[in-house]
């Protein structure tokens, strides 16, 4: 029968079996599921364990603190972080077009990543990587058994073949609300287990127009008022998602004091969903609203407009880009 300890048991004594003496890798992105995978994998195997974590600048504010200093003090792992902001901007310097700012985010982490990888790989020989893929993943792909927890030799994500790895998968048999218990017994903050999901792209997606850092730094202060605001009311659960979107190459005229202000306008895009395929804009009460949008006007200099999205998924999706 499914409790979190059994899982955690026979998960661990499967890793260690399959592990042996040898060394492993896995990359952090902040997410829930790589994290509960690399705390399980920790779990088993300890120091035979190093994590990556490739900041690319595009987080929001606070999360790339959170993994450098509470995941690595909540579990006490061995944590390789890149600091790769200056590389991802100047990457994206002038691009405007969302495939393209995508295609460049992930050409970009996998050549960092790779780069970490050898070094770590010339330091200590890795042979398995770490991923934390997803029982509706595994479904997904046709992989459906679900009880192999760990793959053969196979190309992960864009890695030259010379840098092969042996896959654990050690949430292949879970469910996301499975993956958070587990989370939570093995130590992980919550602020990190009920983590909502977040675009690889990172906030480039949420820039309309060119990425820059001024413009990062005015979406993260924003996104912040938000998220707090939202955590304050009790209701992280109760949506899906709560993306903010700065309408960087737009101004609209405002007032503020005695003076005429010419600022940005940001979009709150909160979300209901079950998986993200569907979603319906979230009927979020008006007196949270009202919080967000005033202290987001009166904080954050830059923006001078705080405006609802009441789409739908379809037809809109439930990122602007
Ligand atoms: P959309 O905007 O298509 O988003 O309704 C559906 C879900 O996917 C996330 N999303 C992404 N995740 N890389 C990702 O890892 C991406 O390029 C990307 N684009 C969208 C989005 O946040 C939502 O949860």
């Amino acid at each position: 029968d499914w409790t979190t300890t059994n899982v955690v048991d026979e998960q661990v004594e499967l890793i260690r079996r399959q592990v042996g003496d040898k060394q492993v890798l896995c990359a952090l992105s902040g997410g829930v599921d790589s994290a509960v995978a690399a705390a399980l994998v920790h779990k088993a195997i300890g120091d035979q364990l190093t994590c990556v974590y490739v900041d690319h600048g595009l987080q929001r504010a606070g999360e790339s603190e959170q993994i450098e200093k509470d995941f690595v003090a909540a579990i006490g792992i061995r944590l390789e972080a890149i600091d790769a902001e200056e590389q991802f901007l100047t990457a994206l310097a002038g691009v405007t077009d969302p495939e393209q700012k995508r295609k460049i985010v992930g050409r970009e982490f996998i050549r960092t990543f790779e780069a970490t990888a050898r070094k770590v790989d010339a330091e200590r020989h890795i042979e398995f990587l770490v991923q934390g893929t997803l029982y509706p993943d595994v479904v997904e792909s046709g992989g459906g058994t679900g009880a192999a927890n760990i793959k053969s030799h196979h190309n992960v994500g864009g890695l030259p073949d010379d840098l092969q790895f042996s896959l654990i998968e050690p949430l292949r048999t879970l469910f996301k609300d499975e993956v958070r218990e587990l989370g939570l017994a093995l130590g992980l903050p919550e602020t990190m287990v009920y983590r909502h999901p977040f675009p690889g792209p990172g906030l480039s997606i949420r820039i309309i127009g060119e990425v820059t850092r001024e413009r990062l730094d005015i979406l993260r202060a924003a996104d912040l008022i938000a998220r707090t605001e939202l955590t304050a009311a009790g209701l992280d659960r109760d949506i899906w998602q709560f993306p903010v979107v700065l309408l960087a190459d737009v101004r609209s005229v405002g007032v503020q004091g005695d003076g005429r202000t010419y600022g940005h306008p940001v979009v709150l895009r909160p979300v209901t969903s079950e998986d993200a395929m569907t979603a319906d804009w979230s009927r979020l009460p008006y007196d949270v609203i009202e919080r967000i949008s005033t202290r987001i006007t009166n904080e954050v200099d830059e923006i001078n407009r705080v405006t609802l999205d009441v789409t739908s998924k379809p037809p809109g999706t439930i990122e602007w880009e």
